[in-house]
């Protein structure tokens, strides 16, 4: 909708994921629901505006009531509402489960690589279906200027929080179809494959995020220790629930620190530079 575009000017959108279904310490200033050619997004998009004024854009992945599966997501509408806003920059949290010891429930993760275990059946790029053949470069998968620069303020967010929640950082996740978990034989496969971390939701996100030019990085929260650990159960849907709640309270307290800076730095275009233009040398040119 060209009418439409860019009317709001948000630089900044959060999408929350399990648990998280709205953000602290901001303004309410309205819905939008904005229709994409891929249908409408989630949930409508809840426009909020920081103690300064400036503005951001919450989504919920899963739906305002958590009613959509993660194979089920409109991916694709999603990240085409947020860049019809104008949003730059996606910070996008999702639950995860563990695959190494050292990372227990409750921590939070940036991860910076991931692997795909998603079956196809999710689609994962804006050019299906088109004339137009485009190769997105995907070796880093997440914005890594972004990455980087959320590091620091995430870590100390989390330390004035006081609640023992460590930051994990260059760590690999496995994004696999569902929506069952996997079996015990898959987790320790994938501690094999060098995964750190596992979810559902990551892809294709993150594909159509960088097809789409915007900024994008991962707030992973741990809620489990997936099916790998010999002497433990393995994850249960019930299990992941009792942490949820804790990680989205601490996950609201992680935005609502480091949102207005986050913006001031997407419009000084320190973290952003990378994905502007990258799709430009992606189409094959036609012979
Ligand atoms: N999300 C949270 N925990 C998970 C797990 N163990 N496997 C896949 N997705 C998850």
């Amino acid at each position: 909708n060209a009418t439409s575009e860019n009317e709001e000017n948000v630089l900044v959108g959060v999408i929350g994921g399990s648990g998280l279904y709205h953000l602290d310490n901001l303004t309410y200033v309205k819905h939008v629901n904005p229709e994409t050619p891929w249908g409408f997004p989630s949930s409508p998009i809840t426009i909020c505006s920081l103690p300064s004024g400036t503005r951001v854009a919450f989504l919920a992945r899963h739906g305002p009531g958590h009613t959509i599966s993660p194979s089920a997501v409109p991916s694709r509408a999603n990240i085409a509402a947020l860049k019809s806003l104008g949003v730059r920059a996606i910070l996008a949290f999702s639950a995860v489960g563990s695959l190494r010891e050292e990372i227990p429930p409750g921590h939070f993760i940036l991860p910076t690589q991931i692997i795909d275990r998603t079956k196809g059946i999710r689609p994962a790029s804006f050019f299906e279906g088109t004339s137009v053949v485009a190769h997105a470069m995907f070796g880093e998968p997440f914005s890594m200027k972004l990455v980087k620069w959320l590091e620091g303020p995430v870590r100390k967010a989390l330390e004035d929080e006081g609640r023992g929640v460590q930051l994990h950082t260059d760590k690999c996740i496995v994004c696999m179809e569902g929506p069952q978990f996997s079996t015990r034989a898959e987790s320790l496969m994938y501690r094999m494959w060098g995964g750190d971390l596992i979810n559902m939701s990551v892809l294709p996100e993150a594909k159509l995020a960088r097809e789409a030019e915007i900024g994008y990085a991962l707030i992973a929260t741990a809620t489990d220790y997936d099916s790998w650990r010999p002497h433990s159960e393995a994850v249960t849907a019930a299990a992941v629930f009792k942490v949820l709640h804790d990680n989205a309270s601490t996950s609201r307290h992680v935005a609502a620190t480091i949102l207005e800076d986050l913006h001031a730095a997407a419009l000084d275009g320190d973290v952003l530079t990378e994905e502007a233009g990258s799709m430009k040398f992606s189409i094959m040119p036609r012979s």
